[in-house]
């Protein structure tokens, strides 16, 4: 696939990269064009307060798709190898899928996505941009981990959300699936094993998104 920002100018990766950005928090992503997941399964009967739960962890799944946008997109720009650049832009497209779904999902709840989804972006490019600096193998470790701790949390977030909730754990399941695939292919591409404490750290900025996407 031809990256889309080898061949340009810097203003050029700049608008790119606003336009990324702008489509990635106001849900409009680029995407691979695959079938929405639950699109097979009848929305389950389920009480008031079953939906507002489901809603608000599939509005945290949401924002962690943002964030995950945002780090391909930011480590996409900097990564020095043409191969490493195609399998970013590859997961962004599979992640823009993911963006779709869930908050597809979130509005059939009738909830809404995280007010803070900007910030998350912002926050989360920057450190896409600053590990895919230290080098492509360092960038795919950091990508490697993120989406190892992201196959984990899914696992929760699926015992987690009501029983009768089946669309939400259909889509749940086919993104656990693609993250764990990105994390392969990123290990398959080359990734170092990142440092137990940055791995901590990870796991602690995660932690702060996932209690707040909960709530705003
Ligand atoms: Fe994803
Ligand atoms: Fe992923």
């Amino acid at each position: 696939m031809d990256n889309v920002f080898r061949r340009y100018s810097l203003l050029d990766q700049m608008c790119l990269g606003v336009d990324q950005a702008l489509r990635a928090v106001f849900n409009n992503p680029r995407t691979t064009g695959r079938d929405y997941p639950a699109a097979h399964e009848k929305d389950a009967q389920m009480t008031d307060e079953q939906r507002k739960h489901s809603a608000a962890l599939m509005r945290i799944n949401h924002s962690g798709e943002v964030c995950a946008q945002a780090l391909y997109h930011g480590q996409g720009i900097v990564s020095r190898s043409s191969l490493v650049k195609e399998k970013m832009e590859q997961a962004s497209l599979e992640e823009g899928d993911h963006l779709a779904w869930c908050i597809l999902r979130i509005n059939e709840l009738g909830g809404h996505a995280s007010y803070l989804n900007l910030l998350w972006y912002i926050g989360s490019f920057s450190i896409g941009f600053t590990a895919g600096l230290v080098g492509d193998q360092w960038s795919l470790g950091f990508l490697a981990e993120t989406e190892n701790q992201v196959v984990k949390h899914l696992e929760k977030h699926l015992k987690l959300l009501p029983h009768e909730d089946k669309k939400s754990q259909h889509i749940l399941k086919q993104m656990q699936l693609d993250e764990s695939l990105h994390r392969d292919e990123a290990m398959k591409a080359g990734a170092s094993a990142l440092p137990l404490p940055i791995k901590k750290l990870m796991g602690l900025v995660s932690k702060v998104m996932v209690k707040t996407a909960y709530w705003i």
